[in-house]
């Protein structure tokens, strides 16, 4: 099947109490590991490339590389989307380039500019007589601490979402979901040791009974499993004290409203510990098959993992 926007998806998976994986893709390993371990267990799935992606890997690379996927998996609901994009310019680029979804985030905005932003992709995405296909649009409320190419937030600056603004938020732009924060934040630091890393479930619930039955996105949600901070640490890195959202909190938002949940940092923590312990144990390698080989294993073990034990995506494609 071509590219599928998210609406079937999000849906399908409020429904039935799961949550669709949004994976971050950067290279060829990732595509191919994502795409192979939804493969296997059967599961849809959304790629998704930021504005630091495009810059690193030109996004007509990720683009055709996310159309072979498509190839080798004919029968898999995959959708390609713009990860945080900063503008109206570029979420229209990702557009006409072919994705089949795109993330406006006016986060750091006024609310009003929020809107408006907002309001503007969504009129340009959902106007099908003029693009020929309806692209879903993620919008955002609510700052999460942590950093991205694109946006910086200090853990003063970060606000949880107000439960009060969604429903006109959403009635006024015509987003197709909501990116909330409510606890979580960017990167591999989330919390630190002796902290009691929780989610907001209750301003999740507050959020969902003003928007019954629409779908919401948590950003931020990598774990950080601690085998491979441990990796890191043991083969010359330096992750003191990485600590992650707690997988059982992440399962439980999946069951109530959020239909999707973006996860980067654990891919990058599992690629780089692989590649240190490869190199350790095998110091006279220098082909790059041999060490990417086992960093896309792991990958595919890990999104096979979160597909089946925190998403309970598997076997709805
Ligand atoms: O939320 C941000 C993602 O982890 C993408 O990060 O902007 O460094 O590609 P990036
Ligand atoms: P993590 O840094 O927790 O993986 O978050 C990724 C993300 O939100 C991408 O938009
Ligand atoms: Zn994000």
């Amino acid at each position: 099947m071509p590219l599928v926007n998210t609406k079937e998806m999000f849906e399908k998976a409020y429904k039935g109490g799961y949550a669709i994986g949004a994976f971050n893709v950067n290279n060829m390993e990732i595509v191919q590991a994502i795409t192979e371990a939804a493969g296997a267990l059967n599961s849809p799935v959304i790629l998704q490339v930021s504005a630091g992606a495009r810059k690193y890997a030109n996004s007509r690379y990720l683009i055709h590389m996310v159309q072979a996927a498509i190839e080798n998996f004919p029968d898999l609901p995959i959708a390609l989307h713009l990860d945080h994009g900063s503008s109206f310019e570029l979420c229209k680029a990702c557009i006409d380039d072919g994705f089949s979804s795109v993330m406006i985030d006016g986060s750091a905005l006024s609310y009003e500019e929020n809107v408006a932003v907002t309001k503007a992709v969504c009129d340009y995405a959902h106007d099908v007589k003029a693009r020929g296909r309806y692209i879903t649009v993620e919008g955002e409320l609510g700052k999460l601490a942590g950093i991205e190419d694109a946006v910086n937030v200090s853990e003063e600056d970060a606000q949880f979402t107000n439960p009060d603004e969604v429903l006109d938020f959403v009635t006024r732009t015509g987003v197709d979901s909501l990116a909330i924060a409510i606890g979580t934040s960017h990167g591999a630091y989330k919390f630190k040791p002796g902290q009691n890393p929780r989610l907001r479930l209750d301003i999740l619930d507050e959020v969902s009974k003003r928007l019954p039955g629409f779908p919401i996105v948590l950003h931020g949600a990598s774990s950080v499993p601690q085998e491979y901070v441990k990796m890191v640490n043991q083969y010359g890195g330096a992750m003191p004290d990485a600590i992650g959202i707690p997988e059982e909190q992440l399962r439980e938002a999946a069951k109530r409203a959020v239909c999707k949940i973006n996860i980067d940092s654990d891919i990058r923590l599992c690629m780089t510990g692989s590649i240190r312990k490869h190199f350790a144990e095998h110091p006279d390698h220098f082909d790059p098959r041999q060490y990417l080989t086992d960093a896309r294993a792991n990958i595919k073990d890990l999104v096979s993992h979160k597909i089946k034990d925190v998403l309970g995506s598997d076997n709805k494609a």
